[in-house]
């Protein structure tokens, strides 16, 4: 089995036994994160990719306040699966099945979004992979906003373990031409009713750190 074999079967496994709407990080209304997308670029014309989006209803959220180009990647095809099944029109996105990991992106983005997706890299190597794909796929002045578990944070999630992050940590994490326009924490309720608490960063893409081909 290939290393995304791997994560797809991780992943397909626990949308599917769990179900897409009670997964822990389930949110009825992603909004914290259209708050965000809303600070970042305003500008309904602004590129948006929201990385290991999974199930998530940002998309649609997306697309129905006017954003006309807005992708998802995730490495699940049964959450890729369940958020098309609740667009009225799923062509409105562009859907991109891969493992952010071993993803070569082939165009830039505005706005990068991740919700819980960077705190699975507890291997320097992977967040080395992370900060170069970040780099070669946003445009340069675009925003990257990462939301990840806070220092008070779960330590796993999903049967993983994850890293915790301040959001100055997470600002520092994702290393230099990035400067940090805004940063928070929040409180995540689990549909099972359980508090998660995250932390947040938007950071904007100073165009002076090298991109990589
Ligand atoms: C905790 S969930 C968060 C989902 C979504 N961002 C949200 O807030 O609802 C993590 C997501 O990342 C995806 N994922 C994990 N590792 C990945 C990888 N290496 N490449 C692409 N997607 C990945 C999973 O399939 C899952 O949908």
């Amino acid at each position: 089995m290939t290393n995304m074999e791997a994560r797809a079967a991780h992943w397909n496994e626990r949308y599917r036994s769990v179900g897409a709407e009670h997964v822990s990080w389930f949110e009825p209304e992603p909004n914290q994160s259209l708050a965000l997308v809303q600070l970042a670029a305003a500008d309904h014309d602004a590129s948006v990719i929201d990385i290991g989006g999974g199930a998530s209803l940002l998309a649609g959220c997306l697309v129905e306040r006017g954003y006309t180009d807005v992708s998802v990647l995730d490495v699940s095809t049964e959450a890729l699966d369940a958020a098309k099944a609740r667009l009225p029109k799923p062509e409105a996105v562009t859907w991109i099945h891969a493992d952010l990991l071993e993803w070569t992106p082939n165009r830039r983005w505005q706005i990068w979004h991740d919700r819980a997706v960077f705190h699975f890299l507890t291997d320097e190597r992977d967040r080395a992979t992370y900060r170069s794909l970040l780099r070669r796929a946003i445009e340069p002045g675009g925003a990257a906003i990462i939301a990840t578990f806070g220092q008070d944070g779960p330590t796993s999630c999903s049967g993983l373990p994850v890293a915790r992050y301040s959001p100055e940590a997470l600002g520092a994490e994702l290393g230099p031409g990035f400067a940090m326009i805004r940063s928070g924490g929040y409180d995540h309720h689990t549909p099972a009713g359980v508090t998660q608490k995250f932390s947040w960063v938007v950071l904007r893409a100073d165009g002076k750190a090298p991109t990589p081909k």
